[in-house]
């Protein structure tokens, strides 16, 4: 979400204000709604698989804000005379399929004729107003809970120039399609200070929003950051989206680094995610029973902790 206009309202939580995942505005004193959207054109060739990913990726902003999804939109943009009608059901049953896990109920939606597919969710969720989890809580001592492994960025673009073998492109659809519920859930159980969800700015720049907005510095354990497999080699061959390079240009000026020149892990903690994973800003303890928590409900990615709040210049990352 960008950051737009600023608009005062008693019970706005969460405006445009701020760059937090979603809006978020008190109904009454145990309810407030939050309000998210986003849609994109295909990052997979199945369009079963793009249709789980759209959903887990716009249902991820409710989870990051600590809250329930309750209902949904679809929106959709449908190249009718290119592309088979079997296309649009085929995603659109992917989107209900996560739909239905998050168990939020769709209640309608909007399409459109376009060149090119587009599919997205509108989604609307209720969180306690005293439960909310913004961008900006983090707290020096802090660990930096992450809950899904990175490269998906990567990965895409390998497999769109074919240098990856078959297992590639369902190995990404698993990851980008796995829900946050059951770590929204597991860390709305426990006092966290501060989450978002991994997204298009890469580790390193949705690192830096916490941080700034929290008004802290953080390190980044880089080499404590899980990676899908293959990640590694092919950041080393250079193979590397642009969004990438774009999020390196813009993040840089905040990051001091020990890795040496042209390692290619630095690229992979500037790779934009699809549908991320939660980062979670907590004490040790919290964090403890999160970890617990998606170990007993069988989470089946990688969680780790990579990295701590530290006392230093707002917004600025030391990766180590
Ligand atoms: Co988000
Ligand atoms: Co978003």
């Amino acid at each position: 979400m960008s950051c737009l206009t600023r608009i005062t309202d008693p019970n706005l939580i969460v405006g445009a204000n701020t760059c937090d995942d979603a809006g978020v505005y008190r109904l009454t004193d145990d309810i407030a709604l939050i309000q998210t959207v986003d849609f994109f054109t295909p990052i997979v060739d199945d369009p079963y698989a793009f249709g789980q990913i759209v959903a887990a990726n716009a249902l991820s902003d409710v989870y990051a804000m600590g809250g329930k999804p309750l209902l949904v939109m679809n929106l959709v943009a449908f190249p009718v005379k290119d592309m088979e009608r079997s296309v649009l059901t085929e995603m659109l049953r992917g989107g209900q399929d996560k739909i239905n896990e998050a168990g939020a109920i769709l209640v309608g939606g909007h399409s459109i004729e376009d060149k090119e597919l587009k599919y997205g969710l509108s989604v609307t969720g209720i969180v306690h107003p005293d439960k909310v989890v913004l961008n900006g809580g983090a707290r020096v001592g802090d660990r930096l809970l992450l809950t899904k492994p990175i490269g998906t960025g990567i990965l895409a673009t390998a497999l769109k120039g074919g240098l990856v073998e078959a297992g590639t492109e369902a190995l990404i659809t698993t990851v980008m399609a796995t829900l946050n519920r059951a770590a929204g859930e597991a860390m709305a159980k426990v006092t966290v200070h501060g989450a978002t969800d991994i997204t298009g700015y890469g580790l390193i720049g949705h690192l830096h929003e916490v941080a700034a907005a929290s008004g802290v510095a953080v390190r980044l354990d880089a080499r404590g950051v899980p990676l899908l497999p293959g990640v590694a080699d092919l950041a080393a061959m250079g193979i590397i989206p642009a969004g990438a390079y774009k999020n390196r240009d813009f993040y840089q000026k905040w990051v001091t680094s020990t890795l040496v020149a042209l390692d290619p892990l630095e690229m992979i903690l500037y790779d934009p995610q699809t549908s991320g994973g939660l980062l979670i800003s907590a004490p040790q303890a919290a964090i403890d029973q999160i970890v617990a928590r998606l170990a007993q409900c069988s989470y089946p990615l990688a969680v780790a902790v990579v990295g701590e709040v530290t006392a230093g210049p707002a917004g600025t990352i030391t990766v180590g």
